[in-house]
């Protein structure tokens, strides 16, 4: 079975407590469990991470080659500023989908630029928690 390890990045685990007009109600937990049963239908292994620090997700991209075979991130405020989480990302090579719960494109000017899209195969925004399950699904027709 293919490995898919699920990166989220800073404040994400405060989902529902954090914007909720943006972000919506549902808490991380419940984030996890929907990434969870999607992972489940798509017939792929997962691995959960989060953090809320730039280094730790750095090195979290770098344990993953040779063991995961693709990664979904939500690198949140890091996708805007991150050149480190980029150059891991190309480092590792492994395909990877960039997943948002908003539409960044349509928030202020600084969202509309993500260091991340450029490697990543695929970019999701604005689908909520769906974009998470488009991304799992995206990732395991790969290797069908
Ligand atoms: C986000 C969008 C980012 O701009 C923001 O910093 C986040 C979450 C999203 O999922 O919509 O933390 O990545």
């Amino acid at each position: 079975m293919k490995k898919i390890l699920v990166i989220n990045g800073p404040n994400l685990n405060l989902l529902g407590l954090r914007e909720p007009a943006l972000y919506g109600a549902q808490n991380f937990a419940a984030l996890q469990q929907f990434v969870v049963d999607c992972a489940a239908e798509c017939g792929v292994e997962i691995e959960l991470f989060q953090s809320n620090h730039e280094g730790a997700i750095v090195d979290k991209i770098q344990a993953a080659y040779g063991v995961f075979d693709g990664i979904l991130i939500n690198p949140a405020a890091y996708t805007h500023t991150s050149v480190a989480i980029l150059d891991a990302l190309k480092a590792v090579a492994l395909p990877t989908v960039e997943v948002h719960l908003t539409d960044i494109s349509t928030r202020e000017e600084f969202r509309r630029f993500s260091y991340v899209s450029f490697y990543a195969q695929k970019t999701i925004c604005g689908k909520g928690f769906d974009g998470y399950k488009e991304g799992l699904v995206y990732l395991a027709e790969l290797w069908e």
